[in-house]
């Protein structure tokens, strides 16, 4: 066990503890009398639960959370506590997420709710009236942005310590999509509490537009996803046209995401380079089988045309907002060092470091896969053109990274053999 499994399971006990005790402390706490009332919020709530929304690769999130800060503000921390304590419980065990999820979600709930309660109720006027909106928007404002951030970073921390990424990283991919989500629905919760103020009933009205913007939201991720299968199934279709390139780019995708680790770079950059790595020679649907598949080497004709596959491939991904942040390295991943490369003959650190990453990779898997023209290289082989080139073609940085890659490569090839 190393220091980074030390942090993790201390910081998992540590958040568990808590929420346990916390959730022990409000089953005492709150009155047990009302329990139809519980009854009724945890269906609701569970039912709510259910359904939650893959905002990205590592989470699902529900629309809950309005919900959680109507009932925070109706009835209080601990009444909150146990509802959405129960909901998350039940849902969580119907969809079968295995106890720790569980226990971890629930305790990081019961934490974010009771430190937003406690903001809610330190900022509130001494007034009669549950909810009066001149006097509690601001109490609410603060409790909504609490309960936010603290359920957030909680999360955070837990994807950061277990996946082994640095937690600005996390923090970084993850906040612009969750803030806009969570941002937009804290209102829904506010409409909650003032429809109960003028009739407790009503509050359940609220439940179609939840179950709207759940589908507005799932369509939206839908669309998203199914964008980036498409484009990379065409790129699967221009891999496959040569026989000598199948999975090319998957490969080149796998060396990209390997190099951007050992560089150090930020989590969404990563990702990134593994998405522009499956996307890079989709260009190349533009050229003719004649070309693509021809046995001996390419006239000057065609290799001008072959050189325009980057731009293609730019042209053909600038209109999907998936693809915004990588483009520039589709369309740059043929650029040298040296000025010698194309479309644009761009330098050094003209050249986007994700292109440059891309380069390496590329180059590497084209030297060690067979040709019409040319039997594969060794590794070795390989490895040792993109020495000589470092800092001509290639970027001496980026083929640093990849020959601490390949030597953990070789390591672990040579601990499977043993
Ligand atoms: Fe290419």
């Amino acid at each position: 066990m190393d220091v980074q499994d030390i942090k993790f399971k201390t910081y998992f006990f540590v958040i568990n503890l808590i929420g346990i005790l916390i959730f022990l402390f409000a089953f005492v706490k709150i009155n047990w009398d009302m329990w139809y009332f519980y009854f009724f919020w945890v269906l609701l709530f569970t039912f709510i639960e259910m359904k939650p929304i893959s905002l990205n690769i590592k989470g699902k999130y529900s629309l809950s959370f309005p919900l959680s800060l109507a009932v925070l503000l109706i009835y209080g921390t601990w009444f909150c506590v146990i509802v959405s304590g129960l909901a998350i419980v039940i849902a969580d065990a119907i969809a079968k997420r295995g106890w720790q999820k569980i226990l971890f979600n629930c305790s990081q709930f019961s934490i974010s709710i009771l430190i937003a309660g406690t903001v809610y109720s330190k900022l509130s006027p001494p007034t009669n009236e549950l909810f009066a909106i001149n006097e509690h928007i601001i109490p609410f404002v603060a409790a909504a942005v609490t309960d936010i951030v603290v359920n957030f970073l909680l999360v955070e921390i837990i994807i950061s310590l277990s996946n082994r990424i640095p937690l600005y990283s996390v923090i970084k991919m993850d906040w612009e999509m969750e803030a806009l989500f969570l941002f937009s629905l804290a209102p829904v919760g506010l409409l909650m509490v003032i429809l109960y103020t003028s009739e407790p009933w009503s509050t359940v009205l609220i439940v179609p537009l939840l179950l709207l913007a759940h589908n507005g939201f799932e369509n939206y991720l839908r669309l998203r996803k199914q964008a980036r299968t498409t484009i990379e199934l065409l790129a699967d279709v221009v891999d496959r046209r040569d026989p000598y390139t199948a999975s090319h780019s998957s490969r080149v995708a796998d060396y990209a995401v390997k190099i951007g680790n050992e560089m150090g770079l930020p989590y969404e950059q990563v990702e990134d380079l593994g998405m522009a790595g499956r996307v890079h020679d989709l260009g190349k649907i533009a050229i003719t089988n004649d070309i693509l598949q021809k046995p001996g080497r390419l006239s000057d004709a065609e290799l001008r045309l072959m050189k325009t596959h980057p731009e293609t491939g730019y042209k053909i991904l600038y209109p999907l907002d998936i693809y915004k942040d990588l483009l520039s390295y589709v369309l740059c991943h043929h650029e040298r060092m040296d000025g010698r490369g194309y479309p644009r003959g761009l330098t050094d650190h003209l050249i986007p470091l994700g292109a440059r990453i891309l380069a390496v990779a590329d180059s590497f898997d084209a030297m060690t896969s067979d040709r019409p023209y040319r039997n594969a290289m060794s590794g070795e082989e390989a490895i040792s053109e993109l020495v000589n080139n470092s800092g001509k073609q290639f970027d001496p940085e980026v083929v640093d990274a990849f020959l601490k890659v390949w030597e953990k490569e070789k390591q672990t090839r040579g601990e499977e053999n043993k």
